[in-house]
């Protein structure tokens, strides 16, 4: 029997319970595609679950919802040995084995080949964070070219990501931030206003654009959304795709005074199938030009996850974190 490092989890709690151990290998079958995961990006679902707040996924598990990496082997799915590909979501991690392992095998309809020469780390950080961005933006929010954004909870990797697509796709950004030390580096990654949030910045956005925002991405989540929905313009559109605050509930909801007249909320939670592979590719090759520039942060070696988790309790990473697994 082949075997490979995986980092499993039986219990909930901090991040020494991602043990590192031995396993076999998973067999390919047919319609699935068995990678060599050659890096993989930190997601905070990956933490939430890791904490015990995901009651749907089942212990012991590998988490990772995403990598890239090469097939190595895809009974009945016309691709070659040695591709290049990225997989994400469909329940990796989640329902199945995920991809904090050397080995990961997945659903044929979740892996996108593609042409790159980006090196590992760098394409490791794009999958889930293109496809949330991306989701997000177009999905959600239907941005148009003209379209004023406000981005709160900016400094997050997703909301890196989202000033730089946005900026992009030709919108104005504003992004918010707790700390009064990250204005400098939200306005070069591109937004044209940062405002410093304290839950309340309804007053100040609108002060930006008295009529109201045309679109919000809501990062932080319940504890602001509320806020949220009273700087956005009649016609605009509210989408909470991130929980950085911790809450997943309203205690209560009144929507006729919580959402203003004619404003729009919806939300985005991410799945495989919100991005093709085109899609996909086309980010890719901008970032390998040089015409996309996403903000990362830190990678380490496979070996080091307890320290990146660390680091993902303790709000360090500023941009995006990968593993890479030589
Ligand atoms: N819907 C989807 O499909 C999907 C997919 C991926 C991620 N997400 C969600 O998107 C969000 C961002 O994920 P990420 O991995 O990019 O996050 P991240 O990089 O780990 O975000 C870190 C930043 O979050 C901010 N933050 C931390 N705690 C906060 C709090 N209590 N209140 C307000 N801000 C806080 C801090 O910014 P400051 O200190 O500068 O304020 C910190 O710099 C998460 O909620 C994640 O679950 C959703």
């Amino acid at each position: 029997m082949e075997m490979m490092r995986a980092f499993v989890i039986k219990e909930p709690g901090g991040p020494e319970r991602l043990e590192l151990r031995e396993m076999p290998r998973p067999t390919p079958r047919d319609g699935w595609v068995l990678i060599r995961n050659r890096a993989f990006g930190l997601n905070r679902s990956e933490w939430f679950t890791r904490r015990g707040e995901s009651p749907s996924v089942a212990f012991p598990r590998v988490l990772g919802i995403e990598c890239v990496g090469e097939v190595v082997a895809a009974p009945g799915c016309n691709l070659s040995g040695g591709l290049r590909v990225a997989a994400m979501m469909g329940g990796m991690g989640r329902q199945f084995d995920g991809s904090y392992a050397e080995y990961v095998l997945v659903p044929r309809r979740h892996v996108f080949p593609l042409e790159t020469n980006l090196g590992w780390k760098i394409l490791g950080a794009l999958p889930e964070m293109l496809q949330t961005v991306h989701g997000s933006l177009h999905t959600s929010l239907e941005i148009e070219r003209a379209h004023n954004l406000l981005v709160r909870g900016a400094t997050s990797s997703i909301g890196f990501a989202a000033i730089a697509l946005a900026r992009a796709a030709g919108l104005k950004v504003t992004a918010t931030t707790r700390s009064t030390t990250k204005t400098e580096e939200l306005m070069a990654a591109g937004a044209t206003h940062v405002l410093v949030d304290d839950g309340s910045i309804a007053h100040k956005a609108r002060a930006i654009h008295p009529e109201g925002f045309d679109r919000i991405l809501e990062l932080v989540g319940a504890t602001t959304l509320l806020d949220s929905l009273q700087a956005a313009r009649r016609g605009g559109i509210v989408c909470m795709t991130g929980i950085l605050g911790g809450k997943w509930v309203l205690s209560e909801f009144r929507p006729m005074e919580d959402v203003p007249t004619g404003v729009k909320l919806t939300s985005y939670s991410g799945e495989s199938s919100d991005i093709t592979c085109a899609q996909l590719q086309e980010y890719v090759s901008l970032v390998e030009s040089g015409e996309l520039t996403l903000k990362l942060g830190p990678n380490f070696p496979f070996e080091r996850l307890h320290e990146a988790h660390t680091m993902m309790d303790e709000n360090r990473a500023n941009g995006k974190m990968v593993m890479e697994v030589v």
